[in-house]
């Protein structure tokens, strides 16, 4: 009887220390596999297939990323009863990005985000033309910029939080730039509900580069909905006036007094149709920001009344491309049902000034041998109750 019951402590004891070890690994195992998801997303024209990688946070936050233009195709927030909802344009179907893409939905923006007037600049006294992709200017890197080429995507080991790295290197000579640029891009899902996206860049000859991200967001979850309810607050005393074809005129325009004022928070719709001479020019808001300050910090906030989603922006650039969607034209469905249409979607672009290259005023968007191109930007979600 007494070695029965020896027996039995025995391997109760046993059972409990390889039950609980075994448990812990598949804790380790299942946490690591399961805040990144990777899996087929579609395959290209060219036949070339490409992988959605599905970021998931403790909260349940979800960002989905592919290798094809880095792009973010879906990405949840929560409202203020705790419901998550994609608040990011995107297309309904892989195609939607493959072929054109002429918004930049969701994409990682190179070798330089915005406009270089005449497709041109000069460095160390030769000229370098570049794509011509926006009537006479570039936009965005030229038509086959960062966004239409492939990343290497890793998921990267031991990270706090789940984290993607993604490589491209880009040819000397690629869209008319000089210089092979090697491109780093970090996305990182926080718990706190933040993306954190770190920007590092190398070049073997000098270079001028501007990296961005060109998500556009709905915080009402509805993409049918114009953003106009949306209250956003920019931390910028000055913003850059455009000519006609969206390149700054150099002048650096204090926002006070007039519609670009957005130090106190208001309703993007508040004074987007005043009769203003660069509301016209950008067939709404469509300029750079000078930001006030220096490093890392809170730059812009956006809520939305009706759900109760707020969506703060935190960088260390000195400017944003603050672009209330004009030139959404309902060509295409959106992923919850009808068109998307004029205003439907809003961009936060955190960057150096658009045409840098030739404005001698601006800081400075050149990249040496040798120098290392570093920039950080947070979008972090949260609710107001
Ligand atoms: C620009 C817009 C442009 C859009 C392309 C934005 O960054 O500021 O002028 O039309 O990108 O979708």
């Amino acid at each position: 009887m007494k070695e029965i019951t020896y027996n039995s402590i025995f391997i109760l004891l046993f059972l409990i220390i390889f039950g609980c070890k075994k448990e812990n690994n598949k804790q380790d195992i299942s946490g690591k596999m399961e805040n990144v998801h990777t899996s087929d997303y579609g395959i290209t024209p060219k036949g070339d297939s490409i992988k959605k990688y599905t970021l998931t946070n403790k909260n349940g936050m979800k960002i989905e990323v592919i290798n094809f233009g880095g792009i973010i195709t879906s990405l949840t927030a929560p409202d203020r009863n705790g419901k998550y909802e994609d608040v990011v344009l995107g297309f309904t179907k892989p195609e939607g990005y493959f072929e054109g893409n002429p918004y930049y939905f969701g994409a990682l923006i190179g070798r330089y985000g915005n406009r270089i007037a005449n497709a041109k600049f000069s460095l160390e006294g030769k000229t370098f033309e570049i794509d011509k992709n926006d009537g006479p200017n570039s936009l965005h890197g030229g038509k086959e910029g960062f966004h239409t080429r492939f990343w290497n995507i890793e998921v990267v080991k031991d990270a706090k939080f789940p984290t993607l790295k993604l490589s491209y290197t880009s040819a000397d000579g690629e869209e008319g730039y000089p210089g092979k640029l090697t491109t780093t891009v970090f996305y990182t899902l926080t718990d706190d509900n933040a993306l954190e996206i770190s920007y590092e860049a190398e070049t073997d000859k000098p270079t001028v580069v501007n990296l961005t991200q060109h998500s556009y967001f709905n915080l009402s979850g509805n993409f049918t909905k114009t953003i106009t309810d949306h209250e956003l607050q920019i931390n910028a005393d000055h913003f850059l006036p455009v000519n006609e074809t969206l390149i700054p005129t150099g002048e650096q325009k204090a926002v006070k007094g007039t519609p670009f004022d957005f130090t106190v928070s208001k309703s993007i719709g508040k004074e987007i149709n005043a009769d203003d001479d660069q509301l016209k020019k950008g067939k709404g808001y469509d300029h750079n920001w000078i930001l006030n300050g220096k490093g890392l910090r809170s730059i812009a906030k956006v809520y939305h009344p009706e759900t109760g989603r707020i969506m703060e922006v935190f960088t260390d650039e000195p400017g944003v491309q603050f672009y209330s969607g004009n030139f959404l034209d309902g060509k295409f469905d959106t992923k919850t049902g009808g068109k998307n249409e004029f205003r439907t979607g809003f961009c936060l672009e955190t960057q150096h000034f658009p045409d840098s290259p030739n404005q001698s005023s601006f800081p400075s968007t050149e990249l040496k041998p040798g120098q290392k191109y570093q920039s950080k930007t947070i979008y972090k979600f949260s609710v107001k109750k």
